[in-house]
């Protein structure tokens, strides 16, 4: 069976992108969905002077080890002053000094919400730009605008965005 790992690109505990990651990653049948949450891998925050002196932190290994395993990535960012979480960015930051190819060209799709109306946009246009240089084959996108307007009780309620969402697990499937 496919292992597939979801990321709530965040260290929040309530996160809705952590949710959205989740649910979407449930739209998938007959998968092994490894949820991963930010807040089980500590590290510091990144130096290139811990670096030299104490090498990758445990919390890092373990991640890049579980990326390792994976057949495909669903990933979905939380935006901070338009921009990766600094949670997130940390671990990117730590993973990438292990293995450049965070990804491992393997078949990833990109997410963001926001409570706002422009749901996560310009994070997911960072990510977008950068993703493909860092061993990202990224299968598609999308942005959830008003998350909690458009998602209510565990549902995709707006049928306009859960029929683009559906469309985008579809391709996910093919392609892993
Ligand atoms: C420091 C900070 C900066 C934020 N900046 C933005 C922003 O630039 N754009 C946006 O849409 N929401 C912004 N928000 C609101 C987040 O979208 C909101 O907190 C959301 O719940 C974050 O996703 P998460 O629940 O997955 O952590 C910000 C929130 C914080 C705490």
């Amino acid at each position: 069976m496919k292992k597939i790992i979801t990321i709530g690109a965040s260290t929040s505990k309530k996160s809705i992108n952590k949710i959205l990651a989740e649910y979407t990653g449930g739209l998938l049948t007959d998968i092994n969905l490894i949820k991963v949450d930010l807040n089980d891998y500590e590290m510091p925050l990144f130096s290139v002077d811990f670096e030299s002196e104490h090498g990758s932190p445990k919390g890092a290994i373990e991640l890049n080890d579980i990326i390792n395993e994976a057949d495909g990535f669903i990933i979905s960012f939380a935006e901070h002053n338009g921009a990766y979480s600094s949670g997130f960015k940390n671990a990117f930051d730590w993973l990438s000094r292990i293995n450049g190819e965070v990804w491992r060209d393997k078949p990833v799709l990109l997410l963001a919400t926001s409570p706002g109306a422009r749901g996560g946009q310009t994070v997911l246009d960072i990510a977008l730009g950068r993703f493909p240089f860092m061993g990202a084959k990224i299968i598609g996108n999308m942005s959830v605008p008003s998350f909690f307007d458009n998602f209510k009780d565990g549902e995709m309620i707006n049928k306009e965005l859960k029929l683009s969402l559906n469309k985008l697990v579809e391709d996910f499937k093919q392609a892993i």
